[in-house]
Formats: C-alpha cells, sequence, structure tokens
C-alpha cells in the first residue's frame, strides 16, 4: 500500500483546487472544476492496477501489449456532492459501475442515518472508489465505508478533494485498511462543521442552491 493518506502536490490539481477556493467562482466554472480535478485524481488513483500482458495485431503486424487485469472497478459517490465528482471519475475509467449511497445525520443522536443505497449487483467483486468532495467530521464518510463494506466489498479507496485533520484521523482509526487520496488538508473544523479554509458549502456550490 502506498503511504496513507495521499496528498496529491500535482500542480494542476493544486492551480484548480485555489480556483474552486475562490468563493468568486461561480457555479458553471465550479462543477468544471470538480470535473476535471476528478479526472485529473482518478488518473492518480488508478496508478497502481494490474497490468497484463495481451496480444494485439495492429494494422502492420501481431504484437504483445498491456491491458488493465484484475478486478473491475466501482464508483460510489456519497449524495448529494459527491454526484459533482462521478463524470471526471468516468471519463478516465468509463467502464466503472456507478452505485449512489445517500446519508443524514440525525438532528437528535448525530449519528449517521442511511436513507438511499443502490449498489451494483456486483459489487463484493469490484476495487471502489468512495467519492465525497469534503471529508469534514469523517463521520458520513466512515459510515459510508462501513455500509459498503456490510455489502461484502473488501477493497475501497476513498477519494475527497479537500480533508481536514479530524476527518481524515475519524476515517483511518475506523478504517485503516482504506485508502485515502486528497489534493488538500486543511488547518481544521469549525463550531458549524466547515472545513477552514476549505471551500464553503460544496453541494450548494455545485448546484447554486444557496
Ligand atoms: N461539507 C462541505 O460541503 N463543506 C465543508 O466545509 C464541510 C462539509
Amino acid at each position: 500500500m502506498r503511504q496513507n493518506p495521499v496528498v496529491f502536490d500535482h500542480p494542476l490539481i493544486q492551480h484548480k483546487l485555489s480556483l474552486l477556493r475562490d468563493k468568486q467562482t461561480g457555479s458553471k466554472e465550479f462543477r468544471e472544476l470538480v470535473e476535471e480535478l476528478s479526472m485529473l485524481m482518478a488518473y492518480e488513483v488508478t496508478r497502481n492496477l494490474p497490468t497484463k500482458e495481451i496480444e494485439i495485431e495492429t494494422p502492420i503486424c501481431k504484437t504483445k501489449t498491456r491491458a488493465i487485469s484484475g478486478k473491475k472497478l466501482g464508483i460510489i459517490p456519497i449524495l448529494r456532492a459527491g454526484l459533482g465528482m462521478v463524470d471526471g471519475m468516468l471519463r478516465i475509467v468509463p467502464t466503472a459501475r456507478v452505485g449512489h449511497i445517500g446519508l443524514y445525520r440525525d438532528p437528535d443522536t448525530l449519528n449517521p442515518v442511511e436513507y438511499y443505497c443502490k449498489l451494483p449487483s456486483d459489487v463484493s467483486e469490484r476495487d471502489l472508489i468512495v467519492l465525497d468532495p469534503m471529508l469534514a467530521t469523517g463521520g458520513t464518510a466512515s459510515e459510508a465505508v462501513s455500509y459498503i463494506k456490510k455489502a461484502g466489498c473488501t477493497s475501497i479507496k476513498f477519494v475527497s478533494l479537500i480533508a481536514c485533520p479530524e476527518g481524515v484521523s475519524r476515517l483511518m482509526k475506523d478504517h485503516p485498511d482504506v485508502e485515502l487520496y486528497v489534493a488538500a488538508i486543511d488547518e481544521r473544523l469549525n463550531e458549524h462543521g466547515y472545513i477552514v479554509p476549505g471551500l464553503g458549502d460544496a453541494g450548494d456550490r455545485l448546484y447554486g442552491t444557496k
């Protein structure tokens, strides 16, 4: 396993993340940037996929080349903000199946409660990439991973654009087997549960709901 978490330092990822954080960036550009960042992150997240030798025939001759082998991929966005990352991932891994998981925080217990879940029927045989742009308290992320594990999945990567130390610690403590990939680990959470400096509410900025 690679160092965990992996924090991407690619200049394109850092540049696009700065544009995304800027409060002047409107929803259209925000959505485009999330898609572009997801493509770049998909490229890095899939770096260690196994390959095997295959034989093909070019217009010139037969030759041996390499193709991806091993398990098929599944992408699981956590509703709602995770949806913004799906298209970028699919541009890089177009044959991946997509499952959805929705969780809300019970206002009394503050525990995450699942309200929607539709996973591919063969999900337990796939390498899964779970998507949520903001890894804040880590409560939802941890619960989503627990749910997916209960469905039999053993190979899980978690991809966020921005995390904070609290969220990273929680996810790593609850699920040390999960590989975490982020573009930045910010300073902290504030008293309202927002990441500081962060980018605000990712769902609202994606869908213009505020
Ligand atoms: N969810 C968001 O959208 N933003 C945060 O800063 C934290 C959680």
